[in-house]
């Protein structure tokens, strides 16, 4: 079944403190969700057990990581395992964020490993798809994110994609406060669940989230989530503010 989700994705922001009184500000506003309307945070990891008991009695909101690592356990300093993640209470996990392509050179393969760990381990992805913009300039957008799909999530099982959300981030996007057009989006958005219905068939492709991210807020939101293939938004900056998230996800409501 589709869903909307506002997923709230702090990336390397916030303390206990601050991510504690960030996460309570959002509950007071909260408006009601239902299983069509959901919301996400994911916190850094040491804040995820800590933002599990806040919201564990909270209906439809659940706690994301922002990364896992591709092997289920061992000698590995440093990583947290998709399993230890669902362990303290993590319902999601993000995956293939631009920012970990980038600076920590996840490859499609590397994604595709991660992204079997979380499912195996009984998480649900947020699979981040999107293109730089030298690409957008060239026009070979449809191409660049189709091969991301491809590497990334189009080796898994049709039953699956109900446990897989899909982000669109154009890179030109994120943290820059240039939007794309809801008629970006929304083509794009089109193209990503076209992939999905030659793959998977339609009853599939139309039953997948797919995700908006990148300068997402309040004043553009409502816009964006009125495309009829945009399911929703992945958040950055916007999340960090209790009352811009709380005006993003009530245009979700309002969409
Ligand atoms: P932004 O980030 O909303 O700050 O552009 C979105 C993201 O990177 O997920």
């Amino acid at each position: 079944m589709r869903k909307k989700i506002v997923a709230a994705n702090w990336k390397m922001n916030m303390n206990l403190d601050k991510g504690h009184a960030l996460v309570a500000a959002i509950l007071k506003g909260l408006p009601e969700l239902n299983s069509d309307n959901q919301v996400v945070i994911a916190p850094p990891f040491i804040n995820i057990q800590h933002t599990v008991y806040q919201v564990e009695d909270v209906p439809h909101v659940y706690v994301a990581g922002q990364n896992c690592f591709t092997e289920a356990a061992g000698a590995y300093t440093g990583e947290v395992a998709a399993s230890m993640l669902k362990d303290a209470g993590a319902e999601y996990v993000i995956l293939g964020h631009s920012e970990r392509r980038e600076y920590f050179g996840e490859t499609d393969a590397v994604l595709a490993k991660k992204t079997d760990q979380a499912l195996d381990s009984g998480l649900k992805v947020i699979f981040c798809c999107g293109e730089p913009l030298e690409i957008r300039d060239a026009g070979t957008q449809n191409d660049y994110v189709e091969a991301q799909l491809k590497a990334g999530v189009f080796h898994l099982h049709k039953h699956q994609l109900a446990n897989v959300v899909i982000a669109y981030e154009p890179i030109w996007a994120i943290g820059t406060g240039r939007t794309a057009s809801s008629q970006q989006a929304q083509d794009m958005h089109a193209h990503i669940r076209s992939l999905f219905a030659a793959q998977y068939g339609q009853p599939a492709a139309d039953n997948l989230t797919i995700l908006y991210g990148g300068s997402c807020k309040p004043s553009n939101a409502a816009e964006l989530f009125a495309c009829p293939d945009v399911d929703g938004g992945l958040i950055g900056g916007a999340s960090l503010k209790a009352d811009e998230f709380l005006g993003i996800v009530n245009a979700m409501i309002g969409a």
